[in-house]
């Protein structure tokens, strides 16, 4: 049976009504005008103390008894034929267990695996790789996108290294910025950037008894799963797969990828549990990239200061690997009439590019935002306002004002822009995505005679919060304080939920706890019921009770009608029923950043950054602005420092460290102020939007533009790095 409800969704500036018609069972969707215990209030996390401590157990903690160490042989080439590969010296060092080929065909790129031993200690796994012979013919290469494209290039696989493109038109774009009153054409370049996870790729194998258990570092225990139990021909439920805690993963960590399968080839070959971590230089190299791209863009505008045509014509190279567009920011921040985009990949002798944090989108809003500074700039319009009038989202506009009076853009517009050889600057950039999350995850509540509740569900915490914004949701559900739930996630033996990625994971989960976590107040309420004098139905769970909706003061404490349990413990099931009616089907952002660009030596530094974002229903403001700052962070990276270099002559990458891969540092970090706008959304029964990837789409974009901005002409590629910058002024 099904229920028809109305539903006041949104914002108090911009409410609307929603009619939605969902499952008797399903909890009506959190709206305007309720009232929260917990939700929205700043909780710290659940598991804060256990990271502090040290007590929470990542891949890298996992040590089981007789457990081996397990090690790669990586190609030194960038292309290469795989003649022989001799593992008989390595076998013979005592305390080497296992040795496998992995490769015996053609290597694409330096870096790729070859073959893997397993042994007593990582020191002799280090010994036994180094004895390992491999008989390589290496094979003309090419790791660069223009001698990738050019007639008679090496091919990476076969035939040419462009891909086809990938067209998306609508509306007449040449004759739109035929008749357009203004125009610009630019091209602008970003880098190959790398995901750099704290916590490296990797895993620990065990087979027993006909079955697989592996803890892995990974955005999907039942990708994982799944993909073992087809490479051992197991059944799944013979595989069971554990991610506690992970450090990062940004991406570059679905399904089971290469270190993973090896880690379990080798446990089955020794007979023995195996461990086997990537070194930080392996990260760079094999496990994941976002791709470079050059996009040529084209703008016109009318008189008036509206976009009329964006043209994109895009391609970047993610190696081996496919998935360099960039056209979504195109399509989806600034309406226009007439947008059309072409992207095309370009596959190079280079580790494959994965999934990265907004996928396309930090790239495309760079250059997206770069040209709408560029047509501000020749229609004479303020930057902002520029973007003010070619908006459209009512969320957006809000934000556009709270955050333009945060940063003060007006009096920073009108200061003057240096003192001495310091330059100041200051950009805007806007943020779009669409995380409302997807059905599939299950979820299970359980109450205790002694009052605890636990839920459990597969989902796992990349780093993001999210055992603490399930918990939350089930305390809210439930009338309890924070501390008397316990969130059990991570492990495939809880029930199904999706991999994080697509900032899935709050928007997917939380509704199937909170309906599990109502089913169980459900059958608390029926326990209670003859105590209260009252009809189940009668009742709500508030402040630690159970107690008559009507009658507060009639009430029993949580505590007492967990003992009236019959047995141990009673338990409900939730699941996340698929996207209803909602207020919007996306979700806005925009960030201001102010820059100093020091005109004798180039160097740019980030002052202060305003971000101003919807997560939908805001459920735990404290690990949301996390959030935000991470993205910030990783964008500043971005903008100014990141870069794979490759050499073209031997084909290597030439900065796979931690000190030549230049990260943000603490001195990087500039002020940062997050502000949330709470749109209630609806479409689910929590409403809640996923933003860890929405929180750093405008990040470089925004500092391009302040940097930009300081120097009085555009810098057209990233990273802006202090010789790009001198050029650049010198240019000016
Ligand atoms: Mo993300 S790039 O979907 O982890």
């Amino acid at each position: 049976m099904s229920q028809r409800v109305t539903v006041n969704l949104g914002i108090p500036e911009a409410p609307r009504e929603v009619t939605v018609v969902i499952p008797d069972d399903e909890p009506i969707p959190w709206q305007l005008g309720d009232h929260f215990a917990i939700v929205g209030a700043e909780t710290p996390r659940v598991d804060g103390p256990a990271k502090a401590t040290g007590a929470a157990r990542y891949t890298y903690d996992i040590a089981l008894p007789g457990m081996l160490y397990g090690a790669i042989v990586r190609s030194p080439y960038p292309r290469a034929h795989v003649k022989n590969v001799d593992l008989t010296r390595a076998m013979r060092i005592p305390g080497v267990r296992a040795a496998l080929t992995i490769t015996d065909g053609e290597i694409r790129f330096a870096g790729q695996e070859v073959a893997a031993v397993a042994a007593i200690s990582s020191d002799i796994a280090a010994d036994a790789l180094a004895r390992i012979k491999v008989d390589y013919e290496p094979l003309p290469f090419v790791v660069e996108m223009d001698a990738a494209s050019a007639d008679g290039a090496p091919s990476v696989f076969s035939g040419s290294n462009v891909g086809k493109p990938q067209i998306s038109n609508h509306g007449d774009v040449e004759r739109a910025l035929a008749a357009a009153q203004y125009r610009i054409e630019a091209t602008y370049t970003t880098p190959v950037q790398t995901h750099v996870s704290l916590e490296t790729h990797g895993a620990v194998a065990h087979f027993d008894g006909g079955a697989l258990t592996v803890w892995c570092s990974t955005q999907g225990v039942f990708t994982v799963r799944d993909d073992l139990a087809v490479l051992f021909n197991l059944p799944p439920d013979k595989v069971r797969v554990i991610t506690d805690y992970l450090g990062g993963g940004f991406g570059s960590k679905f399904g089971a990828s290469p270190e993973i399968v090896i880690a379990a080839r080798l446990a089955k070959e020794s007979g023995a549990p195996v461990k086997l971590m990537l070194p930080r230089g392996d990260e760079h190299l094999a496990t994941g990239n976002r791709p470079n791209a050059e996009q040529k863009v084209r703008f016109g505008a009318d008189a008036s200061g509206k976009l009329v045509a964006i043209d994109l014509v895009q391609r970047g190279s993610g190696g081996i690997g496919a998935g360099s567009g960039s056209a979504g920011p195109f399509k989806m921040v600034y309406p226009c009439p007439n947008v059309r985009t072409e992207e095309r990949n370009v596959y190079t002798n280079a580790g494959p590019s994965s999934p990265m944090r907004a996928p396309g989108w930090p790239q495309g809003a760079f250059a997206l935002e770069m040209a709408m500074d560029e047509m501000a700039r020749k229609l004479k319009l303020d930057r902002l306002e520029f973007r003010r009038r070619n908006n459209s989202n009512p969320v957006r506009a809000i934000e556009l004002e709270l955050g333009a009076r945060a940063f003060g853009w007006p009096e920073k517009s009108a200061a003057p822009k240096s003192s001495g050889p310091i330059r100041r600057g200051i950009g805007v950039a806007c943020a779009a995505w669409h995380a409302v999350g997807a059905s599939g995850p299950e979820a299970l509540a359980i109450a205790y005679r002694d009052g605890r509740v636990e839920i459990r569900c597969g989902t796992q915490d990349i780093g993001t919060g999210t055992r603490t914004a399930l918990a939350i949701v089930a305390a809210e559900e439930l009338g309890l304080p924070i501390a008397q739930i316990s969130a059990e996630i991570g492990d495939t033996r809880y029930p199904f939920s999706l991999p994080s990625g697509g900032s899935m994971s709050s928007p997917s989960n939380t509704p199937a706890i909170r309906q599990a976590a109502a089913h169980l107040k459900a059958k608390l309420f029926k326990i209670a019921a003859p105590a209260l004098g009252a009809e189940p139905s009668d009742l709500e769970a508030r402040d630690g009770a159970i107690r008559v909706r009507f009658d507060p003061a009639r009430r029993v404490a949580f505590k007492d009608v967990c003992r009236r349990i019959p047995g141990d413990s009673i338990s409900a099931g939730g699941e996340r029923i698929p996207n209803y009616a909602a207020y919007r089907p996306d979700q806005a952002g925009c960030q201001f950043a102010e820059v100093e660009v020091d005109t004798e030596t180039g160097v740019a530094r980030v002052l202060r950054v305003v971000a101003v974002h919807d997560a939908g229903t805001m459920i735990d403001p404290l690990t949301s602005r996390s959030q935000i700052n991470g993205g910030v962070l990783m964008g500043i990276g971005y903008a100014l420092f990141e870069t794979r270099r490759m050499d073209p002559q031997i084909g290597l990458m030439v900065n796979p460290t931690m000190d030549d891969y230049k990260l943000v540092g603490p001195l990087d970090v500039p002020q940062i102020d997050v502000m949330f706008l709470n749109v209630f959304n609806g479409g689910t029964n929590t409403g809640v939007l996923g933003i860890g990837e929405v929180a750093h789409v405008a990040s470089a974009a925004a500092v391009a533009c302040a940097v930009s901005d300081a120097i009085g002409a555009p810098i057209r590629a990233l990273p802006m790095t202090p010789d790009r910058i001198l050029a650049a002024l010198e240019h000016a």
